[in-house]
Order: C-alpha cells, then sequence, then structure tokens
C-alpha cells in the first residue's frame, strides 16, 4: 500500500539540490529559488526536475483498485471522503452489468491518475473527462462500490433476477430508540465510497461516475466529510472528531489477516458466495449538537466518552493505547469509566468488533435552529451486520449518554463486493 507521509526524491537528491530548493521550486519560493540553487548554467533545468516531481508523486499516491479486496476498506483513512449512494433506474440486467463494467474501467483509470475515457480534442463534442484533476496526483484515490438491499428486492419485486442472491443480512435496519432519520439521507441501490488526500480529487470521480451513469442510475444522496490532514498534524495521531476527542482508536488491527476474516471479510459459508472476500458497510449520518457540546463541562464531556480528551486514554489510565479497567473505582467509590460512558457501552463484553472509518461532516447552517448542521459520517465494516453493528447500536441506543449530544439523521446498508481482478469488474461475481 502506497505511504502517503512518505517523501523521497531521489532523482533530485542525486543532482545535489536539498529537498527543501524542490519543494520552494515545486510551489513556495517559485521558479527562481530553484534555479538559484542549481546555479547559473548549472548542471541541469527546472524542466528537468519538475516532471521528476510529478511523476514520483503520482506514483508514490497510488493505492492499486485491482486485488482481492476492494480498497478504501482497511486503507489507512485518507484526509477527505465523498460518499454518494445511488438509485438504478436501469431496467434490465444487461445495462446493470454495463454500468459496473463501465465504472471499474472509469475507477481504475482514475486511482491511477489518468483521466477518465480518451483525451479526444474533438471541439464539437463534451470531453470524457471533466478536467479539473488533469495532471494532478490520484491523492491515494480509492473507490469503494456496494449494493443495497433495494437494488435485490423493491416493493416486493425481483428487480433484476437477483433476488436469490440477496444475503440474509443485507436488510434495512430496525429502527433503533432516538432516531430521527430523514429520508433525504437514508437508503440506496449502489454505493460509491470515494476517499482521497485531496478533496477536488475524490469529488471529480463521483462525479465522473455519475455522469458514466446517467440513463441507468441517479445520485440519491451525497455526504462529503474530512478529517485533518497531513499537513496539520502529520504524525499520524488518531484523529479527532468535532467534539475534540480522538476517534478511531479502538479497531481491529488491518495488520492481522486472522482477525480480518473473523470480523470483516464474508468467509464461504456465511450464506452469500459472490460476496465471499467482500464486506457489509453501515453508514450513519450522526448531526452532532456541537453548541451544546461546547457550553459542556470538561468532566461531563469525558465522563460522557469514558475517555480523557487531551490523552485519549481510557478513564483511570495514562495513555491511549493502555487497556480500560471498567472495574477501578475513584476515592468517592465511583467507577472511573461511567456505567453509560459511550466506550463501555459501545464495548459491552467485547464480542462484537466493527471497523469503524468514520469522517466529520460540516453542511451549513440548520434553517431551523440557526446552529451548526455538523456531526459524524460514521461508516463502519463488518462480516455480519446482524452480529456486529446492531447489538452495538441497540445498545448505544438504549443507554448511551451521547444521545444528549447526538441524533441520527440519515442511514444505510450496503454490501461491498470482493476486490475485482483485472481484466474482470467489480460485482462480476454477483452476475455470474
Ligand atoms: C457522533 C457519534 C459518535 C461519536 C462522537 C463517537 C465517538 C467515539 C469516541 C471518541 C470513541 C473513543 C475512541 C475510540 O476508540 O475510537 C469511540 C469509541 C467507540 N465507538 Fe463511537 N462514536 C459515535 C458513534 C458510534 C456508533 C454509532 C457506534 C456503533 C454503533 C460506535 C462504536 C464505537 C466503538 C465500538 C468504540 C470502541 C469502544 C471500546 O472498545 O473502547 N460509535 N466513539
Amino acid at each position: 500500500m502506497a505511504e502517503p507521509d512518505k517523501q523521497e526524491f531521489p532523482s533530485i537528491m542525486k543532482k545535489q539540490v536539498s529537498r527543501r530548493d524542490v519543494l520552494k521550486a515545486a510551489g513556495i519560493g517559485g521558479v527562481g529559488i530553484l534555479l538559484g540553487a542549481a546555479g547559473v548554467g548549472g548542471a541541469f533545468a527546472l524542466a528537468d526536475v519538475l516532471p521528476d516531481i510529478q511523476k514520483k508523486e503520482k506514483t508514490d499516491a497510488i493505492i492499486p483498485f485491482y486485488g482481492k479486496h476492494q480498497a478504501g476498506i482497511t486503507t489507512r483513512p485518507q484526509n477527505h471522503i465523498y460518499f454518494a449512494s445511488f438509485d438504478v433506474t436501469a431496467e434490465n440486467r444487461k445495462d446493470l452489468i454495463r454500468l459496473f463494467q463501465d465504472w471499474t474501467e472509469a475507477a481504475a483509470a482514475m486511482t491511477e491518475g489518468r483521466p477518465v475515457g480518451d483525451e479526444s480534442d474533438n471541439k464539437f463534442l463534451p470531453p470524457h473527462d471533466t478536467g479539473e484533476v488533469l495532471r494532478l496526483s490520484p491523492a491515494n484515490l480509492t473507490l469503494t462500490f456496494g449494493v443495497g438491499p433495494t437494488l435485490f428486492t423493491k416493493n416486493g419485486k425481483d428487480r433484476f433476477g437477483l433476488r436469490k442472491k440477496q444475503p440474509a443480512e443485507l436488510k434495512e435496519l430496525p429502527k433503533f430508540p432516538l432516531d430521527s432519520l430523514e429520508e433525504r439521507w437514508t437508503g440506496g441501490d449502489l454505493c460509491v465510497q470515494a476517499c482521497a488526500d485531496d478533496f477536488q480529487v475524490a469529488f471529480h470521480a463521483v462525479r465522473n461516475l455519475a455522469r458514466i451513469a446517467r440513463g441507468k442510475a441517479v445520485i440519491r444522496w451525497a455526504q462529503a466529510g474530512f478529517q485533518r490532514t497531513k499537513q496539520a498534524g502529520s504524525k499520524n495521531e488518531t484523529p479527532r472528531n468535532l467534539f475534540g476527542f480522538k476517534d478511531g482508536t479502538v479497531n481491529p488491527d488491518v495488520n492481522d489477516p486472522a482477525e480480518l476474516n473473523k470480523y470483516l471479510w464474508v468467509q464461504p459459508g456465511d450464506g452469500a458466495d459472490w460476496l465471499v472476500d467482500g464486506t457489509f458497510l453501515v453508514v450513519r449520518r450522526i448531526q452532532m449538537f456541537i453548541e451544546v457540546w461546547d457550553r459542556t463541562s470538561l468532566k461531563e464531556q469525558e465522563n460522557t466518552i469514558g475517555r480523557y480528551r487531551d490523552s485519549g486514554a481510557y478513564l483511570g489510565q495514562k495513555h491511549e493505547f493502555d487497556p480500560p479497567d471498567f472495574e477501578k473505582k475513584d476515592a468517592n467509590g465511583e467507577y472511573y469509566i461511567p456505567i453509560t460512558a459511550h466506550v463501555r457501552v459501545a464495548r459491552g463484553d467485547g464480542k462484537e468488533k466493527i471497523l469503524r472509518r468514520s469522517y466529520s461532516y460540516t453542511d451549513g447552517i440548520d434553517p431551523k435552529t440557526g446552529t451548526f448542521d455538523a456531526g459524524l459520517l460514521f461508516i463502519c465494516f463488518q462480516r455480519s451486520i446482524s452480529e456486529q453493528f446492531i447489538p452495538i447500536q441497540t445498545r448505544l441506543a438504549q443507554t448511551d449518554h451521547l444521545n444528549e449530544y447526538i441524533v441520527h439523521r440519515g442511514s444505510a446498508v450496503f454490501a461491498c463486493f470482493p476486490g475485482a481482478k483485472k481484466g474482470g469488474y467489480i460485482g462480476e461475481s454477483l452476475f455470474s
């Protein structure tokens, strides 16, 4: 997997120019500085160097599209997300398959930083690619595709002859207490999760996939999200959510295949052979009442989550990754981690583990209240929705102290295909 933070400039170093000089030339200091560093009549010209930088950025920032599993699941979260849910308008199976084939070709190109379709210079036709990322780095773009329950059956109708292949797990979630879901953030026949270290790259990808889908699928809802960028925090610390707390500390180990086979990837015998090596995605658009939170004492905030805000350690512990002690009591005989703290309720007896890969969002101001419409685009992946997400969310909806500060506004579930092989297409196993 590409390592986005690693910056190497080997071809330039050979020419004895410092990395600082090159960075200046690439944007900060402008052309003159590099020419100055090379000296008049120096060993190379600016034109020799810039293509090296561009080439290097391109190869460093590519996450392979093809593989056993789709990218964008165990991939270290990039800075930005653009998540889109689609309704299929195609009326037959052939057109649906064609959509996935076209999407595969475009996705493979875009994740390598190539434009979609041929670069035609016919001035009498719209260009194939919309153009806003021409010659930019692919910025670790990943595109992850999934199918929702309504692709299989809708209003009792077997839409594409796929009913028999619908996994038992893939159905609308139960209504949880306190849910306040809105139709405009809910459901969908297909999903595309685009993640990249550059927002324009992520948006470009979904925009072009939507263009390709014309006549076959339309966007039902979409949500952009972000976390701190690597420019602002290069140390690879756990990112913080809009409540100021580190979010994403406890997750399955993405480098442990046994753990991933147990908790993440669908296995043979699970009931949907076409989905083996794929996974289930749950997305919840959760509004966070940040103005209310900001008026709350630090102690109340920490008791709500069950961790210290600054270090991210569990209450009663020192370091972020120290294990919790749920029995530990303070001098007053109170549990350090209150019974209703988010982490205690979410963990339960520790049997269910989900891979959380969420992003913050802000969407302007809620016109009804004048407060921010901001929160968490909560995304998690798991092998079984009924045995992992549902029990956790059932507990949270009942007793999580955090419920005073959040409300779930959107929800959808998708089955994310296994990865595509070169020469094949995403979703092929569903149709074969
Ligand atoms: C806006 C809503 C939410 C916020 C602000 C939030 C915040 C947090 C924070 C700060 C942590 C502690 C750090 C960490 O381990 O990542 C945490 C842990 C966790 N959260 Fe959430 N969370 C939210 C929603 C959810 C939802 C909907 C679920 C699942 C249904 C969930 C499941 C978990 C789990 C499983 C843990 C780890 C518990 C442990 O073993 O310590 N969270 N969350």
